[in-house]
């Protein structure tokens, strides 16, 4: 149940995107992101870093399937160390990547990777979050519930992965004190994922 939701999170503002030239997605896994994207932006030119073989492997594997006309360029890579050419693209995506990360590293390489953004391009944003107990529809089991599986979720990457974070970085405070803000955010799909596109404040303070 909770795959689904996660999968219909990945997916729920594609669709509010304006046609994207260029994009950048980081860490995009298997490419279930990458594929639902380049089918709704057949022209996009599209490059794809991530730091194993096996994902590249199977990202590549989904977009030979499709017909996309754009260029598909895949990029093995450490994000820590990627410097991606500024102000290059209108979109960047990440999806459940940021929380691969310790706070100290988000600090040092998010403004990195969002000084990749041309001014009016756009963070497509996944991940999890803490669900809000205030929120009526969430109890406090619920909240914990939230906690051990994330807790559980970390260990497993830990030990399977050099995952280095034990717990949820303050991930959407990150972006904004890199200079964004959200425009689009897609509510009631689940409490313990969100998904928000992000536009540099100055751009959209613009008349
Ligand atoms: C939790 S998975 C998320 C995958 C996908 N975006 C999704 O929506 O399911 C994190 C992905 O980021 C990649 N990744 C993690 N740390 C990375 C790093 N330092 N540099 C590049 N890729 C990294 C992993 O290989 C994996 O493909």
């Amino acid at each position: 149940m909770f795959g689904v939701r996660l999968h219909q999170t990945r997916l729920a503002l594609l669709d509010q995107l304006p046609s994207i030239q260029t994009a950048l997605f980081l860490g995009d896994g298997d490419g279930r992101l990458l594929e639902a994207f380049c089918k709704r932006q057949p022209h996009a030119d599209v490059t794809s870093i991530d730091q194993s073989p096996k994902m590249l492997a199977s990202q590549r594997c989904r977009i030979d399937r499709l017909s996309h006309s754009g260029q598909i360029h895949f990029e093995l890579a450490n994000a820590i160390d990627y410097k991606p050419p500024e102000q290059s693209f209108d979109l960047i995506v990440s999806a459940y990547f940021l929380d691969c990360f310790t706070e100290q590293q988000l600090r040092e390489s998010l403004p990195r990777w969002l000084a990749a953004l041309k001014p009016d391009g756009k963070l497509y944003y996944v991940d999890f979050c803490v669900p809000d107990v205030r929120n009526e529809t969430i109890t406090r089991t619920g909240r914990f519930r939230f906690q051990l599986l994330l807790y559980l979720m970390h260990r497993f990457f830990a030990a399977a992965t050099a995952h280095p974070t034990r717990t949820l970085q303050p991930m959407e405070l990150l972006i904004e004190s890199a200079g964004f803000q959200p425009i689009h955010v897609a509510t009631e799909i689940d409490p313990m994922c969100t998904c928000k596109i992000y536009q540099s404040k100055k751009t959209a303070l613009r008349p």
